[in-house]
């Protein structure tokens, strides 16, 4: 079955932008970090304290595998390019897209957002944030097949965008 795989930092959308890519497409929207978090049966910021990231990373790449292989609207978290295997599993498939913002804009979307409590960003300064951001960027870009420009668009023409762009590449 088709998989269309949202990829980008923390706060790029992915989750939001999902949810209008399914409800156009009729395709079901996959949200990894919740398949994860029904997994291991605990907050991410708990399995980060009690197993550590590299732990993390390994249920990561098993979901990913999985969830491939079911198909619809995959999105990643957005340590998803971390590892080289999932970059390797990225890489075969066709249709990866790159949800692109600028820094400032992504790192005030984390101190902003109520809900996630994000181990490698929430409590953390923009520097600190920036040093995780920085190497992931080409490992993005290389991921893709797609990549979007979001900031100032919404997340209804941003899905618009991005089947367009997905039917046309
Ligand atoms: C992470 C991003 C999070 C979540 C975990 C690690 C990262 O997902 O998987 O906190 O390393 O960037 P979101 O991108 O959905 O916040």
């Amino acid at each position: 079955m088709t998989a269309i795989i949202l990829i980008g930092f923390m706060g790029a959308g992915k989750t939001t932008i999902g949810e209008h890519l399914a409800a156009k497409s009729g395709l079901s929207l996959i949200d990894l970090d919740a398949q994860i978090v029904a997994k291991i049966k605990m907050p991410i910021q708990q399995y980060f304290d009690n197993y550590g990231e590299a732990a993390f990373r390994e249920q990561e790449t098993a979901v990913l595998a999985e969830t491939i292989a079911t198909g619809g609207i995959i999105a990643t978290g957005g340590g998803i390019v971390v590892k080289e295997m999932n970059r390797a599993l990225l890489k075969e498939q066709p249709q990866v897209v790159y949800l692109r913002a600028d820094f400032d804009t992504l790192y005030n979307r984390i101190k902003q957002d109520p809900i996630n409590v994000r181990p490698l960003a929430t409590d953390k300064t923009a520097e600190e944030v920036r040093a995780v951001f920085a190497p992931r960027v080409p490992w993005y870009e290389e991921a893709a097949a797609v990549i979007v420009d979001t900031d100032q668009k919404s997340p209804a023409v941003i899905a618009e965008e991005i089947l367009e762009r997905l039917e046309n590449a």
